[in-house]
């Protein structure tokens, strides 16, 4: 009898513990309801902002605004930019605030997922619609013509005579830009034709040899009446900076431009953009998760984690004196030939899901510095000197002095 109990027991706690395992399970998974119930939901979310988004002949004054300081180019402040997918909303920037100050290099750096592409794509407003969408926030950007734009309240009919002609983007790889089936010529003199319809044929060509020279292709006109796959892979970089440049443009956004080359003629396209910087007089959004690029190029650097910004300042304070563990934790995997170890270090953990972030510091799980406090909410930018912003618990009491150091500053003004 007593066998038979046991028995019992035995099953009965087996099944206990699966369907404990089955509710834990299914934290994780959403059901086909939920789906279909979250994809109509989105549906009609996007739904109205891209009707919004397609306005025509909507009052300039609705998107015109000014800047908060003149000296920047670009000034993004708490944007979020979410994708709706059926799955959920994929908060991939969520809440991002820097600025581009004019002729500087801003490097924005963060590991792979962590919203630096779509952060730019915000700017350029081509964030894959209808899913992509800015939920809010300004970008704000200072035109050539004095006007300043909210990028975010641009509808899309009147961001084609700000895109290109004012900000161009240099992408990764250079071959999933140009179209294989037309030449390198066609390509170049369309953009011209495209913001300048005046331009003659005839002018077309000038200018385009002129900027395929500039970008130090040997043989221009040689090179103008190629096709892409006729051309190795720096060549093609070169070309599409020079595509880039071609309207003489305020900000280049360029993202990871070198990553798909070998590090000779990554060092060449490098040397190439920061000459066009002072040529064009521009300011550069370069995007890499190469802090090695950062440190040789950048005037100013923005660490992004997991849609957000931890760390930002000089590119002089990040290197000499990395504030945010995160930051550490990068600086500390850059491959060193002079280290003892033979194994590199990596940053224990993953980041966490776009679609459910932690309500408190999106770091804490893989933080080894991290404290009662690090519980608490999500951590505000605190500011460590004037040009230093840290998103970290840790920085609290120097923010405090700083706060006290600038107010006696003001107050004796
Ligand atoms: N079209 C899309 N639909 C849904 N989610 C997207 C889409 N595009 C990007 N995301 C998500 O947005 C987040 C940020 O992506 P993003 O491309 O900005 O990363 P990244 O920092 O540029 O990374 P990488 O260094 O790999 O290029 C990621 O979680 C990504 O999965
Ligand atoms: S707030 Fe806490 S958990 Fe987050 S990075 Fe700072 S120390 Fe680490
Ligand atoms: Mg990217």
């Amino acid at each position: 009898m007593n066998k038979i109990l046991n028995y019992f027991k035995k099953v009965l706690k087996r099944f206990k513990k699966k369907k404990a395992r089955q509710k834990e399970e299914s934290k994780h998974y959403i059901s086909l309801k939920q789906i279909k119930a979250t994809a109509k939901e989105n549906k009609r979310i996007t739904k109205a902002m891209e009707k919004k988004n397609n306005r025509k002949n909507v009052p300039e004054e609705e998107y015109l605004t000014k800047m908060r300081d003149p000296n920047n180019v670009v000034e993004f402040e708490d944007l979020h930019s979410y994708f709706y997918t059926e799955s959920g909303v994929v908060k991939a920037v969520d809440g991002v605030s820097f600025d581009i100050p004019r002729k500087s290099i801003v490097g924005v750096v963060g590991e792979s997922g962590c919203g630096k592409s779509v952060t730019s794509l915000s700017l350029m407003k081509l964030l894959q619609s209808p899913q992509g969408q800015i939920h809010s926030g300004s970008i704000r950007y200072s035109a050539k013509n004095g006007k300043v734009y909210d990028i975010a309240k641009v509808p899309k009919i009147d961001m084609r005579k700000i895109r290109g002609k004012e900000m161009t983007m240099i992408f990764q790889e250079p071959m999933t830009s140009l179209n294989p089936v037309f030449k390198i010529g066609d390509q170049l003199d369309e953009i011209l034709f495209l913001h300048f319809p005046e331009t003659t044929k005839k002018e077309a060509k000038k200018k385009s040899i002129e900027m395929l020279k500039i970008v130090g292709i040997a043989v221009p006109e040689k090179v103008y009446d190629r096709y892409p796959h006729e051309l190795s892979g720096g060549m093609r970089q070169r070309v599409m900076i020079a595509m880039a440049l071609s309207c003489d443009p305020n900000l280049i956004i360029a993202d990871e431009p070198t990553t798909a080359l070998d590090v000779t003629i990554q060092a060449q396209i490098l040397e190439l953009l920061r000459d066009l910087k002072d040529k064009i007089n521009g300011s550069i959004m370069l995007i890499t998760h190469d802090l090695g690029v950062i440190a040789e190029m950048a005037d100013y650097v923005v660490v992004m984690y997991a849609g957000r910004v931890v760390e930002k300042g000089t590119v002089k304070e990040i290197f000499k004196d990395p504030k945010h563990p995160y930051t550490m934790g990068l600086q500390k995997s850059i491959p060193a030939l002079n280290l003892d170890s033979d194994t590199l270090y990596t940053i224990p953990g993953t980041v966490p899901n776009p679609i459910d972030l932690p309500n408190y510091c999106y770091f804490r799980d893989r933080c080894n510095k991290r404290f009662e406090k690090c519980d608490g909410p999500y951590p505000p930018l605190m500011n460590t000197s004037s040009s230093r912003k840290v998103a970290c618990y840790l920085y609290e009491e120097i923010q405090a002095e700083f706060n006290k150091e600038a107010g006696g500053k003001n107050g004796k003004k």
